[in-house]
């Protein structure tokens, strides 16, 4: 082979390989990115950029016009946007949230700060390239912080210790979570269908 044909190919693969090295490293950071902020421990995989997009954070709403809000299905997305959760983001503009802000010495908004969005929205501190254009923030602690992150693809049942890396007393002060008790607060469950 030509020496310069030999350069050429050399050259080739190292920026290929390089490549795939930064890669590799983008989604092993944005797997502990995720994880640290959700608590939720992501099925054991490398994620591509492609799987990034195809597990996006897409709110609500959407979660509602694909099958969710039907008698078939149980109503969840009726029955969540009257619970608890859907407020969560609404209530950092209380005085009390202010008041829990300064004692945590959060200054600024709450609405806009981290350290108060990590629980009281889906997703909360993830950059935006996490977020389909169909999510909202208004819309609180959603389906996906509960149900699936962005990685996790099948349907996934949460078990106290998804609840209680929200339910803590790390930032404020919260109820003790006892999480038969409070699971059936918020109890939407898929009605069991009569067999034909
Ligand atoms: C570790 C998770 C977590 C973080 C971080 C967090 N919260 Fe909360 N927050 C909760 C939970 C869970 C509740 C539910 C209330 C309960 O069980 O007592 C709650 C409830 C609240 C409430 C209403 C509760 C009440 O007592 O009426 C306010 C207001 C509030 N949070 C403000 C804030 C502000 C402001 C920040 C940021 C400084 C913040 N939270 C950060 C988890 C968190
Ligand atoms: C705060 C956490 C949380 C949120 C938010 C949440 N869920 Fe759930 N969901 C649960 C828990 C806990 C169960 C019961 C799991 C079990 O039975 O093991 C459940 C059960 C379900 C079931 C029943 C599964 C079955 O096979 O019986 C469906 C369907 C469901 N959720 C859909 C939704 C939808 C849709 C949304 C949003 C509109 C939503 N959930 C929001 C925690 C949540
Ligand atoms: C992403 C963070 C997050 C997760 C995960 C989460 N919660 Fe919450 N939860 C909150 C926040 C924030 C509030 C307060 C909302 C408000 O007061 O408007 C709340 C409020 C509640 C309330 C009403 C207040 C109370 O303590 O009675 C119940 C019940 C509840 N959550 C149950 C659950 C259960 C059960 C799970 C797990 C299946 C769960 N939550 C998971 C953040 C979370």
């Amino acid at each position: 082979m030509k020496t310069r044909i030999k350069i050429v190919l050399f050259i080739l693969s190292t920026i290929f390989s390089m490549v795939i090295f930064t890669g590799l490293i983008q989604s092993n950071q944005t797997k502990e990115i995720y994880e640290k902020s959700t608590g939720l421990q992501s099925v054991e995989k490398n994620f591509s950029l492609q799987e990034k997009v195809k597990y996006h954070y897409v709110g609500m709403e959407k979660c509602a016009s694909v099958c969710h809000n039907n008698e078939e299905m149980g109503f969840q997305y009726n029955l969540m946007k009257n619970g608890p959760h859907s407020n969560a983001f609404k209530i950092l503009v209380s005085e009390k949230a202010y008041r829990y802000a300064k004692n945590a010495n959060v200054t600024g908004n709450p609405q806009e700060s981290f350290e108060c969005l990590i629980c009281h929205i889906t997703g909360g501190g993830l950059d935006s390239s996490f977020f389909a254009s169909t999510y909202r923030k208004e819309e609180g602690v959603t389906c996906e912080a509960c149900h699936k992150g962005p990685f996790i693809t099948k349907a996934f049942r949460p078990k106290a210790e998804d609840c209680l890396k929200c339910h803590n007393n790390s930032v404020h002060r919260v109820h003790r979570f006892n999480f038969e008790e409070k699971s059936a607060k918020i109890a939407h469950p898929r009605p069991v269908t009569k067999k034909v």
